[in-house]
């Protein structure tokens, strides 16, 4: 049978037909109609608490959804997914990070593998080596305490790694002091070196491939920044590396002991549960990181085994498809109340941006229907005093995710709850709006009723949290994973690939030689040969 897409089915039609309607309600005539909403539209799973009801959609159209997502076979691809499936079609692999998070002493057989029994024997790696480091057992060269961790990774090799150690710092050892490094600018080596001791220093050098120009570069660096100091033989302590990449790593210099693998089965935007977590287990310990993977395993049975209905995955997926797709909003705000939290939109940027960002189905098909969303956003209530005014009264609406936390982990006087009312307010805001006619009564002078006016039914999700702990945050990155998921299997997208990151990377190799001595392509575009033309004028020798 002919590929088609999902665009011609009936329900699809169906749900575009109740989108066009959407203009002619408002969420103060919905939650009047039906004053349960903010109790029925809400779902709870693996310690995580949803509202939906602050969208533009009712019971309906949420089981039009579920339908249309049974008949595009998202609950088989869920499936294929959790079982190790070659879901990834384009690169003909399995996307099972799913699989990081099982408990110990449960199997998963892939190809003959048991993949289960293989996570937990580098895990149980990774447990020693960090406990070693933590308990100060393993020294540097000149057999001193390494109490600095240099993480070099960029993309899924650094976005997870930092977000996690951001929200997790409470629990961190606060000896150590754990630094980024992901941009090839030579700025950011040279900030996240400035004051740390060379004896004292630990680098991880994180890529999946272990061909990434940017992090080999700045691998390179760190390390004539190691040697100068220390000589060659100062690598074998201070530098371990976690890849897929073997042999890549030995030819970079780094002891096979002192490295840590994983799978071509883990994407590198799902992969901060894997060894690329070294540097959140150094950071809080294996107890603390065990329970993060228990909190991701617990959103994973809630996918798995929930009922659509209720299975927060499920809705946060089909939400993002009724507001992208149906709704045409281009934009999703990430905007959690919580500092902690403050890495969590750049880390969701990849995971949706690089997933959902794709214009053909795996058949090859151009979609007829808008994909990803852009994802961006930064932490309430900081927002709030930058961009939230767009949120409200600009021309764009900009579905947003409000990520709440009811406990504080730091629990000054006053501070939590005015935080905590500033995220219901504003979700309620974006929600209602403020009538010109409030706006009168309230005494406004005339001219400035239009300005003071704001139209609300603007649409939101509220995702609350008990309190932040290695455990929810699991949960939480587990369930934009698997909503990203949903989306893209709605979508027929494969969401594990990411061609589109391609053609710059080689389009910059070819530029390197030109920016010295290379004569310019001929064949390249006026633009470009001017701008290189311009930088090697100016160029520092
Ligand atoms: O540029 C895209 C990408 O391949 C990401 O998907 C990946 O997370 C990142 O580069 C880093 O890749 P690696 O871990 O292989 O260095």
């Amino acid at each position: 049978m002919a590929a088609t897409l999902p665009s011609q089915r009936p329900t699809w039609k169906a749900l575009a037909a109740r989108a066009r309607e959407v203009p002619t309600h408002h969420l103060r005539t919905l939650f009047a109609a039906d004053p349960s909403r903010g109790s029925s539209l809400v779902a709870e799973g693996a310690g995580l608490y949803l509202d939906y009801s602050k969208n533009l959609l009712d019971a309906e159209v949420v089981d039009l959804l579920i339908e249309l997502a049974a008949e595009c076979g998202v609950f088989e691809r869920r499936d294929a997914l959790f079982a190790g499936a070659p879901v990834n079609s384009t690169e003909h692999r399995a996307a099972l990070h799913s699989a990081l998070r099982l408990p110990e002493g449960t199997s998963l057989v892939v190809d003959g593998v048991d993949v289960a029994a293989e996570v937990h024997r580098v895990l149980s790696r990774m447990r020693a080596f960090a406990e070693d480091v933590r308990e100060g057992r393993h020294t540097g060269a000149t057999g001193k305490r390494l109490t600095n961790v240099v993480n070099i990774g960029i993309g899924g090799s650094d976005l997870g790694p930092v977000m996690a150690y951001e929200a997790l710092r409470h629990y961190s050892d606060r000896d150590l002091t754990l630094r980024f490094v992901s941009n090839v600018d030579g700025t950011d080596l040279a900030e996240a070196l400035r004051g740390l001791s060379p004896d004292e220093t630990l680098f991880i050098v994180s890529s999946k491939t272990f061909s990434t120009a940017e992090t080999l570069t700045n691998a390179t660096s760190a390390r004539r920044w190691l040697t100068d100091a220390l000589g060659e033989a100062a690598v074998a302590a201070h530098f371990v590396a976690v890849s897929t990449a073997a042999e890549r790593v030995a030819a970079f210099g780094i002891d096979p002991a002192r490295t840590f693998g994983f799978w071509d089965w883990v994407g590198g935007r799902y992969s901060m549960e894997s060894a690329i977590g070294l540097s959140t287990m150094i950071a809080i310990g294996p107890r603390r990181f065990a329970e993060l993977l228990a909190g991701s395993h617990a959103m994973d049975r809630h996918f798995a085994t929930a009922a659509p209905r209720e299975n927060l995955p499920v809705l946060l997926g089909l939400i993002g498809v009724w507001n992208r797709t149906f709704l045409g909003h281009p934009a999703v705000a990430v905007l959690p109340y919580d500092q902690y939290l403050h890495r969590l939109p750049a880390y969701l940027q990849q995971l949706t941006m690089e997933s959902n960002g794709k214009h053909v189905t795996e058949e090859g098909l151009r979609v007829d229907y808008p994909t990803g969303a852009i994802y961006w956003g930064e932490p309430g209530t900081n927002g709030q005093h930058s961009f939230y005014q767009l949120l409200h009264q600009g021309t764009t609406v900009v579905p947003a995710d409000l990520i709440v936390v009811a406990q504080s982990l730091n629990p000054l006087a006053g501070h939590h709850d005015l935080l905590v009312a500033n995220a219901l307010a504003q979700a309620a805001a974006l929600a209602f709006g403020r009538p010109a006619a409030e706006v009168r009564a309230a005494g406004a002078d005339e001219p400035l009723v239009a300005h003071r006016q704001m139209d609300g039914d603007r649409p939101t999700n509220v995702i609350m949290l008990d309190r932040l702990t290695p455990y929810s945050l699991g949960s939480l990155v587990a369930l934009y994973e698997h909503a990203v998921f949903v989306q893209g299997a709605l979508w027929g997208i494969d969401s594990f690939d990411q061609w589109g990151v391609e053609l710059g990377k080689q389009m910059a190799a070819a530029i390197v030689p030109e920016l010295t001595d290379a004569p310019t392509d001929p064949e390249r575009d006026s633009s470009t040969r001017a701008l290189i033309e311009r930088y090697r004028a100016r160029r520092q020798p």
